[in-house]
C-alpha cells in the first residue's frame, strides 16, 4: 500500500468547515476546459455508477459531459472501462454499505486491466472517515473528489491517468457556482435542471447540508436560458432540483426574486411540463403555490417530505414545524391547486420516537392523504446532532412501524389512482413497460405511472389515455382521441 505522502493531491475534508455558513455573496464562474486536457481520453472509456437522489443524477451527467469534452467513451460493461467512477449517496447507513460492497467488487477488473481506475465522488468523500478509510485500507480507489469541485475533474483525471498516483481532493466548503458545465443528459425529453445548491436547514438526523454546503441558487438569466436551450432541443419536461426549493433566491441580495416568480418565467419559455424538487414545508409560500395554480406548465404534484406526525419528534429534528402548520400548507396547496397529488418522505425509529409519537404519524398520513411516500427507519450519521442523541428503541420496534407505516402509505397510494378510474389523463409517454414491450409506459400530470397500448411513435409525446384500472402502483388505460 502506498504511503500517504504518494498521493499527488491530498485534501481532506472537515466537517467543522462544513457546517459553518457564511454571508458571503455566492460568485459565478463560467466552466472552461484548458486545451491540454482536450484529447487526454481519446480512446478510453468510462462507466459512472449513480446512487442517491436526482442531485446526484444531474452531478454524473456533468462528470460525463466533462470525460467526453476529455475524448472519453461511454463503456458498456466494467470490463470494457479505463475509468469507473461511483457517484455516491451518504444518507443512510445502508446506502453507503452498498457502495462499499460495490468498491470491492470492482477490484476484480483490475487483475485484469490493472490501469483500470476506481474513482468515488459525490456525498461519501464529503466525510472524513470515508477519505480515513479509503487512504487506510482502499487502496484500489486511484481517484476521489467532491461535491464542490467536479469542475476540477479534467486536472484530476491527468493527473490519476499521467502520474499513476492516487488523486485525493475534497473541498470541505463550497465555492462560487460554476456555469456551462457540459452535460451527457441521460434523456431525450425529460431533464434536470439545477435551481440551487446545499442546504442550510441542519435537520438534526441529516447528513446534506455537511456534504453540500450552505444554500446557493443560480441566476434566474442562467437558469431561463438554460430551460430556452432545452426547448429548442425537444425536451417536454423539466424537473427543478435543489435540496430545498422553495429557499429558491433568498441568497440573492441585489433582486427580490423567489421560486414563484422562477416558476412564472419558466412558463414563459414554452416548456410543456414543469416539476420541482424537493421542498421544505416551512418554505413553501403562497406566490408558489399560486404559480402552480396559474402556469399551465407547472405540473399539480408536490413531493413535500413531512418526516413525522409528532410535534415533539419534528421539535428533536429541528425541522421547525408543527404538524398543524404542516396541514396549513397542505390545505392552502390543495384549496388553490384543484386535485393536487402530494406524496411525502417519512423516518420512522428516530431516537425515543414513543408509540404514541409514531401513531400521531399514522394519524397524519390519513389527514394528509397523501397518495406515496418514501418511509425511512432512522439511519445514524456521524458529526450529525441526532448522532449523540439516546436512541433506545430496538430495531424490531422500529422494522414493525416500518411495515405498519407501509400499509397506511400504500392505501393512501391506492386511492389515490382510484380517483383518476374512468378519467382521461395526459401521459407523457417514457417508452415500452418493464414489464411488456408491447406496452408502453409514462407519467401522468400527477405523477401516476400509466401503462396503455400504443405504437412506439408516441414515445417523447403527450398523449391522452382513458384510464381503465386502477392498481396500487400503476394505472392502465387505452389511447384517446
Ligand atoms: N432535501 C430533501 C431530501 C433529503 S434526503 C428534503 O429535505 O426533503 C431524502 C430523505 O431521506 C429525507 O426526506 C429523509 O426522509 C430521509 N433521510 C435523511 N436523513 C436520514 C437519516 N439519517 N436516516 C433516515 N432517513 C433519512
Ligand atoms: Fe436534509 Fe433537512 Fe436539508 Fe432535507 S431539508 S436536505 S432533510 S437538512
Ligand atoms: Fe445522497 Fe447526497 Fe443526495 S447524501 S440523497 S446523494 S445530496
Amino acid at each position: 500500500m502506498k504511503k500517504d505522502d504518494d498521493i499527488l493531491k491530498y485534501f481532506k475534508p472537515n466537517l467543522k468547515d462544513a457546517r459553518r455558513r457564511t454571508k458571503k455573496v455566492t460568485e459565478m464562474t463560467s466552466f472552461e476546459i484548458d486545451s491540454k486536457y482536450l484529447g487526454l481520453g481519446n480512446h478510453k472509456k468510462y462507466l459512472i455508477q449513480t446512487y442517491g437522489c436526482q442531485g446526484n443524477e444531474a452531478d454524473s451527467e456533468i462528470i460525463s459531459g466533462i470525460l467526453e469534452k476529455m475524448g472519453f467513451t461511454k463503456a458498456l460493461s466494467p470490463e470494457d472501462s479505463d475509468l469507473i467512477i461511483l457517484n455516491t449517496c451518504a444518507i443512510r447507513e445502508n446506502a453507503e454499505n452498498r457502495i462499499w460492497g460495490e468498491v470491492g467488487r470492482l477490484q476484480m477488473y483490475q487483475k485484469n486491466n490493472p490501469n483500470l481506475i476506481i474513482g468515488l465522488a459525490g456525498c461519501m468523500p464529503q466525510e472524513p472517515y470515508v477519505v480515513e478509510r479509503i487512504l487506510k485500507s482502499q487502496p484500489n480507489v486511484g481517484l476521489v473528489f467532491g461535491t464542490h469541485n467536479l469542475h476540477m475533474l479534467p486536472e484530476y483525471i491527468s493527473e490519476a491517468f499521467y502520474s499513476k498516483e492516487r488523486v485525493i481532493e475534497v473541498y470541505s466548503k463550497e465555492g462560487e457556482i460554476v456555469e456551462n458545465l457540459p452535460k451527457v443528459r441521460n434523456h431525450q425529453f425529460k431533464a434536470w435542471v439545477n435551481i440551487m445548491f446545499g442546504c442550510d436547514e441542519f435537520c438534526t438526523y441529516c447528513i446534506v447540508p455537511y456534504t453540500r454546503g450552505k444554500e446557493r441558487s443560480r441566476r434566474p438569466e442562467s437558469i431561463i436560458k438554460e430551460v430556452e436551450e432545452l426547448v429548442a432541443g425537444g425536451y417536454q419536461e423539466i424537473t427543478l432540483l435543489g435540496q430545498n426549493v422553495n429557499a429558491y433566491g433568498k441568497d440573492f441580495q441585489d433582486i427580490d426574486y423567489t421560486l414563484g416568480d422562477l416558476l412564472i418565467a419558466l412558463d414563459k419559455t414554452g416548456i410543456s411540463r414543469i416539476r420541482y424538487t424537493t421542498s421544505h414545508p416551512r418554505d413553501v409560500d403562497l406566490k408558489t403555490v399560486l404559480a402552480m395554480r396559474d402556469c399551465k406548465s407547472v405540473m399539480p404534484h408536490l413531493h413535500l417530505p413531512v418526516q413525522s406526525g409528532s410535534d415533539e419528534v419534528l421539535r428533536r429534528m429541528n425541522r421547525r414545524y408543527t404538524k398543524d402548520m404542516y396541514m396549513e400548507k397542505i390545505n392552502m396547496l390543495k384549496e388553490h391547486v384543484k386535485g393536487i397529488s402530494i406524496t411525502t418522505d417519512i423516518i420512522v425509529g428516530f431516537p425515543e420516537e414513543s408509540d404514541e409519537d409514531f401513531k400521531k404519524t399514522l394519524e397524519l398520513v390519513k389527514e394528509a392523504n397523501f397518495e406515496g411516500a418514501y418511509t425511512f427507519i432512522y439511519s445514524k450519521r456521524k458529526g450529525t446532532p441526532a448522532a449523540s442523541f439516546e436512541d433506545s428503541i430496538s430495531d424490531d420496534v422500529k422494522k414493525e412501524r416500518l411495515l405498519k407505516l407501509n400499509e397506511v402509505i400504500n392505501d393512501g397510494f391506492k386511492k389515490g389512482n382510484l380517483r383518476f378510474l374512468n378519467e382521461v389523463v395526459e401521459v407523457l409517454v417514457d417508452g415500452p413497460s418493464e414489464k411488456n414491450d408491447e406496452i408502453l409506459a409514462g407519467y401522468s400530470e400527477h405523477n401516476k405511472l400509466v401503462n396503455f397500448k400504443g405504437p412506439k411513435e408516441l414515445i417523447g409525446k403527450i398523449v391522452k389515455v382513458k384510464i381503465t384500472k386502477a392498481l396500487t402502483w400503476s394505472l392502465q388505460g387505452e389511447l384517446y382521441d
